[in-house]
């Protein structure tokens, strides 16, 4: 007891020295409601102190109106012993088009920059240089763009990657971006992780066989997906249909993959011994005389024969196609945007790696969400956004995205996705899962009790009625009054 009274006058104390810069605060904060209540019981004190100054960075104040609110039609609850927060609208500081220089403030806080600056990713990442006044704490970086990555040039094409070397957080998903020309070969292999894959431009052949010696071979375009579980064999190659040849993006469910380290064919072949070559084939060792002494990886080839005849297997086909034409699902309407979703419902062969792919166009945004137990990879096709990940415990960080960015949302994280700029925005959201959930914040105020939403939120009637029980997933432009 006698710790705890001690405690509380050491937060009286200290709470007391910081109220003159309480005041200089206010200007900057253009909330008008903060006001340092005239007397508060120094439990209250111990138990907001730590928090708000945690979460803003601010001094602590206190509501009057929160203390003495006594009716339940006040706005603000009864219950509340802590400080509205601020209503600063804090919108993105610069578009990620400026072609000015951008400079470290919001809201009064920070300064300009003296030394040295690379403006190109200072204009990109406002979010980083000049944070909104709502984000704190400690969270993982949760961004990676593609061009940061180093890129494996080979005749034929290139594969760049991401994965935990450079992106920590994200654990569960790794990534490869690849280019074949067309013709060109990403060589028969297999790996230890499950493949998602996702065309971009141009047209890939895929070629796998099954366990039970089940043949696959199928041609996917821009907008379709391929999955080959773990350990299936598989190979992709770019067909002429379109002259350049193809362009692909494939995630992997580890976080640890790595492009490098798949198991080729060729590098199989050149590491083992030619007796046992000849013995497994049951074929004279001069057969094997032209197998290449290390791994081809990507190589230029000739473009299969429209035509060319899949093998046929004694044992038949693939029940489950290792392809999915998402370039032919209609997108489903949103008020702000548009989504198309595939998981194990429509594509069953996909059992750990899932997703949408989701529009939103100027002025919306994909709605404050999250997803129960599934990490988010996602990466931007076109335009420009933010996101800011909520981690508890007051953590919170803004990130800013544009084509050929890659982000990760751990599991449960509260997060949005806003449109920043003037051009519709296009996204993956992939989830290592077997099905696409999600849980709106905005459907779950407005399914329960009205009187429950307004203790913690102070809403009012008005507001409480606004709230739509449908989920929105991408709400339509809205221009604040
Ligand atoms: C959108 O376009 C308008 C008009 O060209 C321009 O003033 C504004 O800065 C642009 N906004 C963004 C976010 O790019
Ligand atoms: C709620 O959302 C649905 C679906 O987007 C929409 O049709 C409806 O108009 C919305 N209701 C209100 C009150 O905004």
């Amino acid at each position: 007891m006698k710790f705890q009274l001690l405690y509380y006058l050491v937060l009286l104390v200290s709470t007391a020295s910081a109220a003159p810069a309480v005041s200089s605060a206010v200007p900057a904060v253009s909330s008008g409601s903060l006001v340092l209540a005239p007397s508060i019981s120094p439990i209250s004190v111990a138990t907001s102190a730590p928090v708000a100054s945690a979460v803003t960075g601010s001094p602590v104040v206190h509501s009057s109106s929160g203390v003495a609110a006594s009716s339940t039609q006040s706005v603000v609850p009864e219950s509340a012993t802590v400080a509205p927060v601020s209503s600063f609208p804090n919108d993105p500081t610069w578009s990620q088009d400026t072609t000015e220089v951008p400079e470290a403030l919001n809201d009064g806080l920070g300064a300009s920059i003296f030394g040295p600056e690379n403006v190109a990713l200072d204009q990109q990442n406002p979010d980083f240089l000049a944070p909104p006044t709502t984000d704190n704490g400690n969270i993982q970086n949760a961004k990676w763009p593609f061009s940061l990555s180093h890129n494996r040039l080979q005749s034929g094409g290139w594969a760049r990657q991401q994965n935990l070397d450079v992106l920590p957080i994200a654990t569960t998903m790794a990534s490869v971006n690849m280019r074949l020309e067309a013709g060109a070969i990403r060589e028969l292999h297999w790996h230890k992780t499950d493949e998602w894959a996702f065309v971009i431009s141009g047209s890939t052949k895929v070629t796998a066989v099954n366990s039970d010696g089940q043949v696959f071979v199928d041609t996917v375009g821009p907008g379709d997906l391929w999955y080959f579980p773990a350990g299936i064999p598989h190979s992709l190659q770019a067909t002429d249909d379109n002259a350049a040849g193809t362009e692909f993006l494939l995630v992997f469910d580890d976080g640890s993959f790595s492009e490098d380290d798949t198991f080729l064919l060729t590098d199989w072949m050149a590491h083992v011994p030619m007796e046992v070559l000849a013995k497994n084939f049951g074929t004279d060792i001069s057969a094997f005389a032209h197998i290449p002494s290390h791994e081809l990886y990507i190589f230029p080839g000739t473009p299969p024969a429209a035509n060319e005849a899949a093998p046929s297997s004694p044992a038949g086909t693939v029940p489950n196609p290792f392809t999915f034409k998402l370039s032919q699902v209609n997108a489903t309407p949103l008020a702000g945007g548009s989504v198309k979703t595939v998981d194990t419902r429509t594509f069953p062969v996909a059992k750990n790696i899932v997703g949408s792919l989701v529009t939103v166009e100027p002025g919306a945004i994909r709605e404050l969400h999250w997803h129960p137990t599934q990490p988010e990879w996602s990466y931007y096709l076109q335009g420009e956004a933010r996101m800011t990940l909520f981690g508890a415990q007051s953590n919170a960080r803004t990130f800013d995205f544009r084509a050929g960015d890659i982000g990760y949302v751990p599991p449960s994280f509260g997060h949005f996705v806003e449109n920043t700029g003037n051009t519709t925005v296009q996204f993956l959201e992939i989830f290592n899962s077997d099905l696409v959930e999600d849980i709106s914040l905005q459907q779950w105020l407005a399914l329960t009790p009205p009187e429950l939403v307004k203790a913690h939120l102070g809403f009012d009637d008005t507001t409480i009625a606004h709230l739509n029980k449908t989920k929105q997933t991408v709400v339509r432009p809205f221009t604040p009054t």
